[in-house]
């Protein structure tokens, strides 16, 4: 069987080569109101998703779509500034693209952030919470289908998704810029539509901290392909299922922005610190 997945990501990775300034260790992901990151970055060139070839396009107006190379705290890095999601009608597999086509350059850090609703009732809007486990919830997975051995395992090892010793550096950071730094797990859903009071029940009964619509697909990848990740969710809201309250999305985005300095700042500390 012909795998036209397969073949665009040599496409695209063999364009990326072409034209790209350097080999990055760090590929990162910017959430929903979290792309000033990207204004701190040494930009060494800013290539617009539709100028690269089999790139999808974003759908959603708060991600701007922009695959930037340049360093931070002295580390070579690629943005990819606006991600896909499930909701926006792409498969697992698809959304991911990027994540995979990126893979291919060997980094060895993957740091995602993403914007979440927060379960655990100790959480408020505004707090950081560190990855350290998730749940798919998404009815998809990006390595269903055909699995070519010299990209990742067929069966890949979820034990340990989260690296524990990026996330110690992270809290250590935290500590020294006075940040307190929750951390939890992560329950990715579907989407688009916001979870009902039951269903927020639900996701904290099964044991998630934090819920959203992305992130998990491209961790899997990243996993698959043998980087190291490292997650923070900024936690918008919080969904209280006996005391709730509508989730507005223009709340979430304010919330995210108001958090993202602080974000940036540790991003920045933790690049510096980070021993590749
Ligand atoms: N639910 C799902 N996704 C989200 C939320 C939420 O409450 N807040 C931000 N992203």
């Amino acid at each position: 069987m012909a795998d036209l997945y397969y073949n665009r990501v040599k496409e695209t990775f063999t364009h990326l080569q072409r034209i790209a300034p350097f080999y990055p260790d760090i590929v990162i992901t910017l959430g929903t109101g979290l792309s000033e990151l990207a204004e701190a970055v040494n930009k060494v060139q800013v290539t617009p998703y539709s100028e690269i070839p089999h790139f999808p396009i974003s759908t959603v107006e708060t991600h701007r779509g922009e695959l930037i190379f340049g360093t931070l705290g002295g580390k070579r890095l690629v943005l990819l500034r606006g991600r896909f999601h499930y909701y926006e009608g792409y498969s697992a597999k698809d959304l991911s693209f990027p994540l995979r086509v990126l893979s291919q350059f060997k980094p060895k850090v993957y740091l995602v952030s993403n914007a979440a609703g927060g379960l655990n009732l100790s959480f408020k809007a505004g707090d950081l919470m560190l990855i350290k486990d998730h749940i798919n919830l998404i009815p998809d997975n990006p390595l269903r289908g055909v699995n070519h051995e010299e990209w990742g395992p067929r069966f890949p090892d979820l034990s340990k998704a989260y690296d524990d010793d990026l996330r110690s550096l992270f809290k250590e950071i935290a500590r020294a810029h006075q940040e307190e730094i929750k951390e939890g797990v992560y329950v990715a859903v579907p989407g688009p539509s916001l979870e009902t009071p039951a269903e927020t029940r639900f996701l904290r009964m099964i044991g998630a901290d934090a819920v959203g619509m992305s992130t998990v697909p491209e961790v899997i990848v990243a996993i698959h392909s043998g980087i190291k990740v490292l997650g923070v969710s900024v936690i918008a809201n919080v969904n209280d299922p006996d005391n709730f309250r509508p989730i507005l999305f223009e709340e979430v985005v304010e919330v995210a922005q108001a958090a993202e300095k602080r974000l940036t700042n540790l991003i920045k500390s933790f690049l510096e610190r980070l021993e590749l």
